[in-house]
């Protein structure tokens, strides 16, 4: 099928939720994606910093066929070794011998451990930022600081306040004794790549410590090597009660995990929460394949070098206003609100990015992207941003 009949078949087929979809792609390798008509794109949002050992990587490819034609799913009355070993290296990622993992699928699954698991220290109030997007079910829909996403699903959870982001004035006025959580992503994903002051998440730590609230980072989006760390709060030196993971996780595969630290680690109770298919022995095969070329090849000096060498070279283009984010998570503010017209630009020219909001272009290649393919991209970008202007 060529993309106009896949896209119409789309259309009829599949709930508007997304809006149209702009191209219908069939395969892909390394950062490369192709789609049905046979046209090429240079792939710089890796499924919305999910792929991040980009496409068909062969160590994820032969983790996986491996292990589905040894053991595709097992219920969680039962242990296999791959779920055991990849808990094994999160916790120790954290760096806190009491951490413990719950395993789910999508980022909205790991929120909702989160708020479940806070409700457990016997208080509800919960604590989020404004803008802040922590996904679509209705409880994470509940954390999510987008009035449009929220309003047409009123009442959500009650007892959920929105503060603004990075004021820690504000901040200190809404955690208090009866906060059960504060939940805040690290840098702001789908709100535009906000980064906060260098002390907000140290001083979320102190005020979380003389509250009793639980700290929650959703590295749902900052996570598993984006930032040029594990967790993308790492710079602050902090370790969190609570951490949320998703997209890169899997490697391209639907993982994620709720990492409780400390106390909060003892939390849950059996009965307490569950899910069919968290920590599948498919999806953790794929995610410590992941893991372990990450580990291996030394990718995360390479997310930083070519992090840095990004956003130094985005900032001289002529239009770019800012250049935010850390590693490959890059937010470019463009001087003028036409994020929209660059973006479909450069999918003309073959190259895929989004638009964060209506003045930013979010990026979050593979972490294996090249020196050559950055060279390309940022030559590409140049000239789409000298076209439309
Ligand atoms: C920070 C953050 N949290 C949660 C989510 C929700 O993840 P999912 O779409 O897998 O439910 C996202 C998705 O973009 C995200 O960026």
């Amino acid at each position: 099928m060529k993309s106009n009949e896949l896209l119409d078949k789309w259309s009829q087929s599949i709930q508007n939720t997304y809006g149209a979809p702009s191209l219908a792609l069939v395969s892909g390798k390394g950062l490369v994606v192709k789609d049905a008509d046979g046209k090429v794109y240079l792939d710089f949002l890796g499924g919305i910093a999910t792929n991040i050992l980009g496409h068909a990587h062969p160590a994820i490819v032969k983790a996986v066929s491996h292990q589905v034609g040894v053991l595709g799913h097992v219920s969680n009355f039962y242990a296999h070794p791959n779920v055991v070993e990849l808990a094994q290296k999160l916790t120790s990622m954290t760096g806190d011998s009491d951490a413990k993992v719950f395993f789910a699928q999508s980022g909205a699954e790991a929120n909702e451990a989160a708020i479940k698991l806070s409700r457990r220290t016997g208080r509800s109030r919960i604590v989020a930022a404004q803008g802040a997007f922590h996904g679509r079910t209705m409880g994470a829909l509940s954390l999510t600081g987008q009035p449009k996403k929220r309003e047409p699903f009123l009442p959500l959870l009650k007892d959920v306040r929105h503060i603004p982001y990075g004021d820690i004035a504000e901040m200190q006025r809404a955690i208090n004794r009866k906060t059960a959580m504060f939940i805040i992503e690290p840098i702001m994903g789908e709100a535009g790549v906000i980064v906060p002051p260098a002390d907000y998440l140290s001083a979320a730590r102190d005020l979380c410590n003389e509250t009793g609230a639980l700290l929650v980072l959703d590295c749902v989006q900052t996570g598993m090597g984006r930032t040029g760390d594990w967790f993308g709060y790492e710079y602050s030196g902090i370790t969190p009660d609570v951490i949320t993971l998703a997209k890169g996780l899997g490697g391209g595969l639907p993982l994620s995990a709720m990492i409780a630290c400390g106390a909060a680690a003892f939390l849950f109770q059996p009965g307490d929460h569950g899910s069919t298919f968290g920590g599948n022995p498919v999806t953790t095969a794929a995610s410590l394949a992941t893991i372990k070329y990450i580990e291996k090849n030394d990718v995360m000096s390479a997310v930083k070098t070519h992090g840095k060498q990004l956003m130094s070279e985005l900032a001289m283009i002529p239009g770019v206003l800012e250049v935010r984010g850390a590693g490959l998570l890059i937010g470019i503010e463009l001087s003028s609100v036409n994020s929209e017209k660059v973006a479909d630009g450069l999918r003309e020219a073959g190259v895929l990015v989004n638009t964060a909001t209506a003045s930013t272009i979010r990026i979050a290649p593979a972490l294996i992207v090249s020196s050559a393919q950055i060279d390309s991209f940022i030559a590409k970008f140049r000239k789409v941003m000298n076209d439309v202007h």
